[in-house]
Order: structure tokens, then sequence, then C-alpha cells
């Protein structure tokens, strides 16, 4: 899809030529300052009682009199003052919902009040989500939209604002369909060897390495703990690298380099602690960590931004089989702690953990692991939220803050001592599950046991990474949030 920032003069704008103009409004700055047909159609349509003063609600018009645009959707970003990014991307979501199956091709945004750098990029979120449509494996699927190009109408004074906004949301668009097209390929599609191939292919993207190690080259750095997570299953696993390297300085007074950690288990059964049978086919997106992080690189290939970024991919599939790890097994970590493999469903962080190890190496300036690590967050947060967990004050509250701004919003989780006392094992350092009570956080708290003393952060995203039911579907998240954060820095 094609997005244009189009700087139009209040008298012009009844000439804008589009499949469809959604005006976007708000009660304080219907009226002023724009074209007389607008303002006319507007008075009419509220006069008769067709559109209230309530955001989200809209209207369409056929052949609006008086505009050369064919249809008109009026949709109300605010019932007061200027409406915030995020009341924008809902009206234009709802706006879209009404015309994209129309057949239109070419739809123009006009903002009804000033727009800003977060009001443009808001505005690609909800277009480029409007058109997305999973069809790899579903080929019958309906016609996608044809919606092919959207131009964002604002005054002139705005225009550069808008097109750097403009710019990333395109950016930023990339990366999440990347991450949603491999969060929805189901998992004899999305293997470790398929995500191994998609990093390669941004492997040959502008500024992008990418290095695959295999099993014999983890044997010989000793990362016992992701080992014996893959030994159950026929997939090879593939521990995945990608370097961004964007910084000017090279060599010695390189940049040190944020590291992102995605969690890749491209099925998770639960293991011999087997999962029960409803809805297990959804931890087909037990990979949306790794998919993420292609996701960024994919929205980092696009930006080109002078900085340097490590992605790591532990990948592999989870499985029950006559050489799977079982309940109460001891494994040796990368770092050296033992662990007692207490419930094989507990996978998520015995792979991490030694990717946080690898993580070291790189002395990074920040590392972030991403997950779809517990059950137990999405009951805490449910599916709005992402959780949070960070050791350090400063990079959780950049990334709270990279969060809101991103329309992709995180909590904070604590990490007091007191929770590391359910990690407790007789027969190793530590065992890998903490009971039911606080299991999001005591799984935050084992993998801080490998975060030595890295400025580390948690993100788990087992409630936001994919939604259940009719909507069924990989998300994209936190691709916005971490491309948000690394651009602040
Ligand atoms: N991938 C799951 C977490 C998950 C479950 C995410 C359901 C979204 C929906 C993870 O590997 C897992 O199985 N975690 C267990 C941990 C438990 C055994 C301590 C869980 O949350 O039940
Ligand atoms: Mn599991
Ligand atoms: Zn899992």
């Amino acid at each position: 899809m094609e997005f244009k920032v189009l700087a139009t003069a209040s008298e012009k704008l009844a000439q804008t030529a589009a499949d469809a103009l959604i005006w976007l409004v708000t009660e304080d700055a219907a009226t002023q300052g724009t074209d007389p047909a607008l303002r006319a159609l507007l008075e009419q349509v509220v006069d008769a009682g067709d559109l209230a003063w309530k955001p989200g609600r809209s209207v369409l018009l056929h052949k609006p009199q008086g505009l050369v645009a064919k249809r008109l959707v009026i949709a109300v970003a605010s019932g007061g003052g200027a409406a915030s990014a995020k009341a924008v991307k809902a009206a234009v979501g709802a706006a879209l919902a009404q015309v994209k199956q129309l057949g239109v091709k070419h739809v123009a945004v006009l903002l009804g009040m000033p727009c800003d750098d977060a009001h443009a990029e808001a505005v690609v979120a909800a277009a480029s989500d409007a058109v997305y449509l999973y069809r790899h494996t579903k080929p019958s699927a309906p016609e996608a939209p044809q919606l092919a190009k959207l131009s964002l109408i604002v005054e002139r004074a705005q225009a550069k604002a808008a097109q750097a906004g403009l710019d990333r949301g395109v950016a930023i668009a990339e990366g999440v369909k990347l991450a949603r097209e491999c969060g929805n390929r189901p998992a004899n599609h999305c293997t470790p060897s398929f995500l191994a191939d998609e990093a390669k292919k941004l492997g040959k993207r502008g500024g992008i390495k990418c290095e695959v190690l295999e099993r014999k080259d983890c044997e010989k750095l000793g990362m016992g703990s992701f080992l014996a997570v893959a030994q159950g299953s026929y997939e090879p696993l593939k521990f995945i690298v990608l370097r961004y390297d964007g910084a000017p300085d090279k060599g010695r007074k390189a940049q040190a380099p944020v590291v992102l950690v995605g969690k890749g288990i491209t099925f998770d059964t639960g293991g011999i602690s087997i999962k029960p049978a409803p809805d297990m086919d959804e931890m087909k997106f037990d990979m949306c960590g790794a998919a993420s992080v292609l996701g960024v690189f994919r929205t980092l290939a696009e930006l080109q931004p002078k900085l340097n970024v490590v992605g790591l991919i532990p990948a592999c599939e989870n499985m029950p089989s006559g050489r799977s790890v079982k309940p109460g097994d001891v494994v040796t970590s990368m770092s050296g702690q033992t662990i007692e493999v207490l419930n094989t469903d507990a996978e998520g962080r015995l792979i991490l953990c030694d990717a946080l190890t690898y993580a070291e190496r790189f002395k990074p300036a920040a590392v972030i692991d991403i997950a779809t690590l517990t059950g137990a967050c999405v009951i805490a947060l449910g599916h709005h939220r992402s959780g949070l967990f960070s050791t350090d004050e400063a990079l959780a509250q950049a990334l709270l803050a990279c969060g809101e701004r991103a329309l992709d919003p995180a909590w904070r989780m604590p990490l007091d001592d007191e929770y590391e006392e359910a990690l407790k094992s007789n027969f190793a350092d530590m065992g890998n599950v903490g009971g039911r009570a606080g299991g999001a956080i005591t799984a935050a708290m084992f993998l801080r046991k490998f975060a030595g003393k890295l400025r580390w952060a948690h993100l788990d995203i087992a409630g936001t990474a994919w939604k259940s039911g009719a909507q069924k579907g990989a998300t994209g998240r936190p691709v916005p949030l971490l491309v948000h954060y690394l651009l602040s820095r």
C-alpha cells in the first residue's frame, strides 16, 4: 500500500479526488476553517440525527454534494477537543471498515484538527491493519481489500511532521506485517528452519547480517538448557543471530548494541508435561517473540537508523517423545547454573536463559527479551497490555513510555527478591517453575538469574501477541513498542 502526505489549502478540500474521503471530526473544531461544502454536509447529518458526537461513530455518504470524492465518511475522533493518536487510529479503523469492501482503491484522510507525527503514524497503522489478510494456507480467502493508496491531507505547516510520522508508520507496518505473517503460519510451515530462512532473507537487506547456529554449535557453546527442550523433536533446532550495524563508528569505538531476544518455540505441546487438547492449536503462536524480532529487523532495514541492534532467536519445537526431557531431569545451562526441569511446559525460560548468556558477548547497552511466556500473564493483564519486567529503572521507564507512544502499551510488574524463594530446588541450582502463585513473576525471576549484570528487561506478550476467537490471528505486537524504543536512543 502506498501512503502520501498532501498539503492542501482548506478551500481546495472539495476538489480532493478519491474513491472515499475520510474526514475525522472533533466536536470543538468541526466547522472551523474548512470547506463550505464539507461544512454543509456535516451540518446536515448532525441536524438529521445521523451522527452523534461520540468517538467511533461515523456516517457514509454516497456522491456527496459539492465534493469531487466519490464517497465521504465523516468519523468522530473526539466528542470534545483535539483527538489523541489512539482515537485517530480507532476512528480511521472504523471508517475504513465501512468502505474497504466497496472496492475503493484510493482513500484520502482529512484530519479536522492539527496533525502531528503521532497522528500520521496512527493513520498508517489503522490502514495497514485494515488491509492485512492471511492467505498463505487459505488461497480461497475472500479477495483482499483493493485499497492501494492513502493520501493524508494536512495543512502546509504540518506537512513535515506528518511526513515523518507517515514514514515511521510505513516502516513499522512492514515489520508488523512480517511478524503477523510468521505468527499466523501453522507450525508445519513455520518451523525453526523457516524462521532461520526468514532471518537469512533479512540478512540480504542493507545493514543486516545473519548467522544461524546449528545443534552442534549449541553443544559446543554448552547450551544444555536450550538443547534439552529441543531434544524431543524431529525438527532441527536453530539459534538465529541477526545484526544490524547502523551506527557510524566501527571497530573498538563501535556503539554498544541493544540485544533483542525472541522466544522461538514454533509449537508448544508442553512436552511430557503435555497440555490439554482445547486451544492447543494456538501454541503455534509460541514463536511470536521471535517473529517480533524479525519484524523489528524488517523495520530497521526500511529506516536505516544510526544504531546497532542484535537479534537472538533460539528456535525449536517442544514435543513429547522417547527422547524428550523428563520432569525431574537436571540440565546444565550455558551459564553453568543447573536447572531441575520440574515442568517441561515451562520451556520458554529454558531456551531464553541460554540466549541471555549468549547475549553477554555483545557487551550490550541493554538486553530485552520478548516471549509468550506465561498463561499467568494473561490472567494478570488480559489482552491489552504486555507484561514488562526490568531490574533497570531507566530502561523500564523508557519502554513504558515508548509503549504508550507506539499505541502498543505495557504494564510494569514486580521483581522483588522475595519471589525467588519459589524457584528453590533440592537437586539443582533452581527449578524451572515456581507454582501457580505469581506465575508470570516467578518466570521473570528465573530469567533474572541469567541476566546477571546486564541492563535487562523482559516483555511477556502471552496476552498481546495474538487474538483468539473469531478474530484469531497474530497482532504483530510488540514491534511498534520495540521500534519506538530503538529510535528513541
Ligand atoms: N507458551 C506457554 C505460555 C502460554 C500459555 C501463552 C497459554 C499463552 C497462552 C508457556 O510455554 C507455558 O506453557 N507456560 C506455562 C508455565 C507453567 C508450566 C509454569 C503456563 O503458563 O501454564
Ligand atoms: Mn509451554
Ligand atoms: Zn511456550
